[in-house]
């Protein structure tokens, strides 16, 4: 479907599997079970290989090892600065396998192998060197109260955690949790999603190699509703981080009500990303344009609502329908390709049905519509025009290359539509008017706000949501927040 001539091509090796099992204790092995999954090349669809299935008696056995490693001295009474060397070991590490560990990446995910190197796993590595830094910076506070009384705070690391991962960042979304959790002194077992399995069990391994000590960090693969729904209800678990679906976090909310865990959440979002008349329309295009389809649409702050001021709408639809046809889709290990397959046939299906939904409410379909090839789960970028606020497509997440664009007038409007949604992931505005980027910037009712750019991201930046978009904040300082308890401690002096 591409119009552009394609460069030539250079197509990089996959690489050898090396982990497919539960990583429990500093130990691989089958699940309790002997079941396995298979986990599925989504540019092929062939099967990469069988993942151990692991469920509750696996989980159990992580939680019990992760209790153990956060009481036992290698671990608690670790110097700070050690755990923050150690964290550092892992970060180099991962960039000396950078090669292996973005191929498997892209095999397990179908992200293009520009995109591994380009963004997942220099972003990772940066993550974890960033909170490295943090560990032996960790501090309480003296406090004057009244009387003769001693007053301070200790930041104490929360405990075990358990963390459950998406598939459309695999590797960044370990090193997002793995960070603040490691910083902060607490214990670790990991779920990641069971599309994109595999480069979290590499990962596991390095943390190995690197010599964290045994039970640290544990790695249980399975399904959601039995791995990962085991974890959030084990008493020994003392708080979950969770990345996913708004859906997925109301049961995980319910489920584990009757522990009450300490709960973080990164959600979903239907983030406006709003282009006003006065915008530089080249930038604009090409932020929309990546705003969206970057990572084959599979962003949680996908800027999936374009606002286009109304004066701009043609030549800004003439020239993002342009763009959307020139981008190279295909196999994701050419290192030219743009746009790789969707993660898996659910993901396929579900697009292509709002695709539908969206055509018979009336939007406009300009660009792409429909499959690329016929083997795989790809999906040409499409973009629809002419989307209104009430269209399914204007107000559920598709998590797909699918841009709705809408029309709007003036600022009070687009600020009222643009927060009129459940979702308060990430917005982004398109201005040369100073004044007028910072009134929205303070008017949006979202975590993010990206002002003439588009998903940039840096790990001391923190990034969540407001409203059903999430609880807590990941990155940055507040980051740690989720992974430390308080703890007052008062001395009277005499
Ligand atoms: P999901 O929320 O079901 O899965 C995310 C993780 O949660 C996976 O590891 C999964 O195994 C686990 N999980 C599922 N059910 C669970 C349960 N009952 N208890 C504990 N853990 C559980 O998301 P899914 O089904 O992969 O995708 C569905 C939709 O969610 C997507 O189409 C997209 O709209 C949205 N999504 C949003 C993401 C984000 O970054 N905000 C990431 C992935 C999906
Ligand atoms: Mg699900």
């Amino acid at each position: 479907m591409s119009t552009a001539t394609k460069p030539s091509s250079s197509v990089v090796k996959r690489p050898q599997i090396r982990q497919s099992e539960c990583f429990i204790n500093g130990q691989w092995q089958p699940a309790a079970s002997g079941k396995t999954f298979e986990t599925v090349d989504p540019a092929t669809e062939a099967v990469i290989t069988q993942v151990a299935e692991g469920d509750a008696a696996d989980v159990d056995l992580a939680v019990t090892a992760a209790r153990r490693a956060f009481e036992d001295s290698a671990w608690s009474r670790m110097d700070a600065r050690d755990r923050g060397r150690l964290m550092l070991k892992l970060a180099d590490l991962i960039e000396a396998e950078a090669e292996e560990l973005t191929a498997l990446e892209t095999w397990d995910n179908g992200k293009p192998i520009r995109d591994a190197r380009a963004a997942d796993l220099p972003l990772a590595v940066d993550c974890l060197r960033y909170y490295a830094g943090f560990a032996d910076k960790i501090q309480g506070e003296t406090i004057p109260v009244r009387g003769n009384y001693f007053t301070y705070t200790r930041r104490e690391p929360v405990g075990v955690v358990g963390q459950i991962i998406p598939w459309n960042f695999p590797m960044l979304m370990v090193a997002w949790k793995w960070g603040p959790a490691l910083a902060a002194g607490c214990t670790i077992v990991m779920k990641p999603a069971e599309q994109t399995p595999l480069t979290c069990l590499r990962l596991a391994r390095l943390a190995q190699k690197a010599g964290f000590p045994d039970g640290v960090i544990n790695v249980v693969p399975g399904y959601g509703p039995t791995a990962g729904a085991a974890l959030v209800r084990h008493p020994g678990v003392d708080k979950i981080a969770f990345t996913g679906e708004h859906l997925t976090a109301q049961t995980i909310m319910k489920e584990a009500a009757p522990t009450l865990k300490r709960l973080t959440f990164e959600l979903g979002g239907k983030s406006p990303n709003i282009v006003f008349a006065d915008a530089d329309l080249e930038a604009a295009v090409a932020g929309a344009h990546f705003g969206l389809f970057f990572n084959q649409g599979q962003c949680c702050c996908a800027g999936s609502r374009v606002f286009v001021q109304e004066k701009i709408h043609d030549q800004f639809v003439e020239r993002i329908v342009a763009m959307s046809q020139s981008r190279r889709l295909g196999d994701p290990f050419d290192v030219q390709t743009e746009q790789g397959p969707q993660v898996d046939r659910n993901q396929f299906d579900k697009i292509m049905k709002y695709i539908e939904l969206g055509k018979k409410e009336g939007a406009r379909c300009v660009a792409g519509g429909d499959r690329f090839g016929d083997r795989g789960y790809f999906v040409k970028p499409t973009v629809l025009d002419q989307v209104t606020d009430q269209m399914a497509v204007a107000r559920e997440e598709i998590f797909g290359p699918v841009m709705s664009v809408l029309t709007f007038r003036d600022v009070d409007e687009v600020v009222q539509r643009g927060n009129n949604t459940f979702y308060g992931l990430a917005a982004a505005v398109w201005t040369r008017d100073v004044s007028k980027a910072h009134h929205m910037a303070r008017r949006l009712r979202a975590g993010t706000v990206w002002v003439n750019c588009y998903d940039v991201f840096d790990a001391a930046a923190p990034f969540g949501g407001f409203k059903m978009s999430g609880q807590g904040r990941e990155l940055g300082a507040k980051g740690l927040d989720g992974y430390l308890e308080t703890k007052t401690v008062t001395v009277a002096l005499d």
